[in-house]
This record gives structure tokens, sequence and C-alpha cells, in this order.
């Protein structure tokens, strides 16, 4: 696929063009970028003499020898290396955990949360991590964990990056300035951005204030998934992925390096800013996202199908078909099927969901689920159309309606996930959310002979 450059406002974010980002199109791309003209070696990685005095550095996403369809790697010409930094020393985890979760008994119960609580001023994106739970190891490089993020103040002097796995953020309120290795991203509500394992970023709050979802990935990396009998096109298409380009930070510091490692949260006071890469190539890349442009496909005949028509992004295992994590969105659509039953069905699934809302109302569920909050349905929990949503598309006329007050999403894994104690604890966590199947009473008499 070509590169093309577009900028910001061209993918959407409203921001006048001559202050937005400039980005790269297509997903999985070997894209390249230099914010120097002659930055950039050609004809091989590592010469002797990096050009203009920079500093070659591999950032491997994957290991060297995965197939070619799987490997992600980077190369980075800085203007010093990332190894020049003193030793990392631990510093307080705030309201941020990683796998294993431990912290309380898996619960098979069905649950509700608000949004977050307001954080105190000059909370900024790392403080304001709090998570909600999640699954697997991080030291096995496999799982997944849910953090939510509320922050009021911008990263100054401060740089995170995540050993533990990549990062897909789902803004719900304000945007993110996203200033990465790989130059910068503006990712807001309605669109979701990906920093890969290891890429380090400043986020800036051009809003003042910022609210939303992260899903952490511990396993193989998000990618599109396969299309079968769709066909080529569908989905997200792959021409809609931005990545940033190169966006040098020359500050030198100190600069506070935050690295989340095995959970934990580590600190080294670097001397320069590590965000000073001038020219890079490579596939392990930051990349955004507008969910609006997502290409949603449905019947046109009868029946619900399976929200895994939504898929946006996967992160597979070695069980085909069965995801380490999926992201699926609920965008704006039509219902056109006959004699259905259009919202959500009744279910229990084996995978276990997390929803959230980015804005406006869910289908399935009259009230209760807002923005910034969300739902856990774990494995087998049985769930689905709380009982005023029933009664009302049971009687429905169903003449085609368009769904478009709402943009919903799930984080949708192969495994239960464990809460953490502050979720489990919550004083956002609604106590009595069973109470939306109540009422749901038999119509059913039996035929005796
Ligand atoms: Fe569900």
């Amino acid at each position: 696929m070509d590169t093309e450059e577009v900028t910001a406002s061209a993918a959407g974010d409203g921001r006048p063009a001559d202050a937005a980002p400039r980005y790269l199109s297509g997903f999985g791309n070997e894209h390249s970028s230099e914010a120097e003209p002659g930055a950039l070696p050609v004809g091989r990685n590592s010469p002797q003499r990096a050009p203009l005095g920079l500093y070659a550095e591999q950032l491997s996403g994957t290991a060297f020898t995965e197939p070619r369809a799987h490997n992600r790697r980077t190369w980075l010409y800085r203007a010093r290396p990332s190894a020049a930094h003193p030793p990392f020393h631990r510093i307080g985890n705030g309201s941020l955990r990683g796998a294993p979760f431990e912290e309380t008994e898996p619960d098979p119960n069905r649950m509700r949360w608000d949004p977050l609580p307001e954080p105190p001023a000059g909370t900024d994106f790392v403080a304001g991590l709090w998570t909600l739970g999640g699954n697997g190891d991080a030291r096995l490089r496999s799982g997944m964990a849910i953090h939510l993020y509320h922050a009021n103040s911008p990263m100054t002097d401060r740089v995170f990056g995540d050993s533990d796995g990549e990062l897909l953020l789902v803004p719900e309120r304000g945007a993110l300035r996203l200033c990465t290795e790989l130059g910068v991203l503006v990712a807001a509500p309605g669109q979701v951005a990906l920093i890969p394992r290891g890429v380090r970023f400043r986020v800036e709050l051009p809003d003042g204030e910022a609210r939303g979802y992260v899903c952490e990935n511990y396993g193989q990396p998000f990618t599109l998934p396969e299309l079968g009998p769709i066909g080529a096109n569908g989905l997200a298409n792959p021409r809609d992925f931005l990545a940033p380009t190169a966006a040098p930070e020359e500050s030198e510091g100190p600069v506070e390096v935050v690295n989340k490692f095995c959970g934990r949260l580590w600190a080294a006071e670097y001397a320069h800013s590590p965000l000073d890469v001038v020219a890079w190539h490579g596939t392990h890349v930051p990349y955004l996202y507008d969910l609006r442009r997502f290409n949603v496909l449905g019947t046109i005949s009868y029946d619900h199908p399976d929200p895994s028509l939504f898929t946006v992004l996967t992160s597979p295992s070695e069980l085909p078909g069965q995801a380490g994590v999926d992201f699926v969105v609920f965008a704006p659509r039509w219902l056109v099927g006959e004699d259905t039953f259009r919202p959500p069905y009744f279910h229990r699934n084996v995978m276990t969901e997390y929803m959230g809302l980015v804005e406006g109302a869910y289908d399935a569920k009259a009230e209760g689920f807002r923005p910034g909050g969300g739902s856990l349905h774990n494995m087998m929990s049985a769930h689905g159309p709380d009982r005023a949503t029933f009664d009302r598309a049971s009687a429905a006329e169903l003449r085609p309606q368009r769904v478009d007050d709402g943009l919903a999403f799930m984080f949708e894994t192969r495994w239960p996930v464990t809460l953490t104690a502050a979720a489990t604890d919550a004083p956002h966590r609604q106590r009595h959310y069973d109470q939306v199947w109540q009422g749901l009473e038999r119509h059913h008499s039996p035929k005796r002979p």
C-alpha cells in the first residue's frame, strides 16, 4: 500500500490544517518519516555513521524471527540513544495495576459502573489511570487489562512507556494530544489511538481535561480481522489508519521517564527528552483511527448478526478465531431486519465482555449506562436487553430504523476478567445492576393435553 500523507483536518479532528499534525495513511505499512532532509539513511539501517550525527536504534515489537505478516519493528534515528539513562527506581503505582490480577476473587456477577469521579487538580494522564481489572499475566505477555483515565493536567517533563503491552486509547471526553517518539497524534472522542508496546509518549490535554478508556493488550499486537466472505473491503479499512510523522522534541532534561514493567511503575531521570527522534522507518508505529469511518455491516434480511461483525481490531491467540482481545464498535447504522428482535439478543458467552460508551445511549439498555461508565459481563454470565428495551423492541413496528444516538464499544476477551479491589469497592459501582433484568415476566402458558 502506498504511503499517503494527510493532515489531521482531513482526518476529521476539526483543527485548522496549519496547526494539525501530518499523518501517514495505511495499516501495517512499512512507513517512513524524517523531520530533517537526509536524516533517514538510504539503503541500510545502521550505517557506520548515521546521517546528521544521529544515533540509530531498533525498537522491536515482536521477536526478530516472527513471520513477516506479524513482524513489527521500527528503526529510530535520534539525538541521543535511549540507553543513555541512570537506573530506574520504583515509584508509586497510584491506581494502576497489572496482571496477574489477584486482589479479588473472580466474580461471575454482572457489573456496571458510573464514570470515574473527578480527579484532584494536577492529575496528569499517568496519574489519572485507574485499573478496573483484567486477565492473563504481563510477565507471560498474555491477556489484557482494562483501565480508565481521568486527567486534568498535561504531562510536562514526564514521559510514559509501557513495556507490558500496547495501549488502545478510547477518548470519551476531551482530546488527547499524544506526543510520541514517532510524532504527534491528536485523538478526540470518536477516535481511538494505539501506542505500541515500549513506544514512549507524553499526553497533552487540548481541552484542559480528558476522560476515557484504555485496553492494555499484553498479547499479540492488534491487527485487522480477516474478512472471509465479506470480501476485500469493509469493516475498518486499512487506509483510514493514520500514523504520525517525525516531530522531535529537542529539549534538554531533566525528564522523568516512567516505565510500566510487569505491572509496576519505575522511573528514571533522563538528561534529555526521549522524544528526540528525527527520522524513523518501520512497522511498530502508533496510529489513529476514526470510528466514524467504520464500515458497519449487518443483515439485510433477518436476525441480528453476532457482534463479531463489528470488530475493528483483533489480537489473535494461538487458537484460530479466538482472540486474546477484540475491540468492537457499535457505530451508527441502519436496522432493517424483518421479523427480527433488533436490539442485541439475550446471550451467555464464553468470551468476557467489557462495554463502554463514548456518547449517547446503547440500544440494549434504556438507562443507567452512561458515557464514561462501563459494564462487565464475565464468562457465561447471562445478559441482554433490559425490560424496557425488550418490551419496546418486541412491539415495535419494523420499519427501517437508523440507530445513530450513541457510540458504544466493547473489549471482548477470551479469559474471565478479575477486578481490582478498587473496582470492586468503588463508590461509583452500581450495586443494583441486576435489577435491570427484573420484571421480565412469564408470557408462556403451557398447553396441556
Ligand atoms: Fe454481551
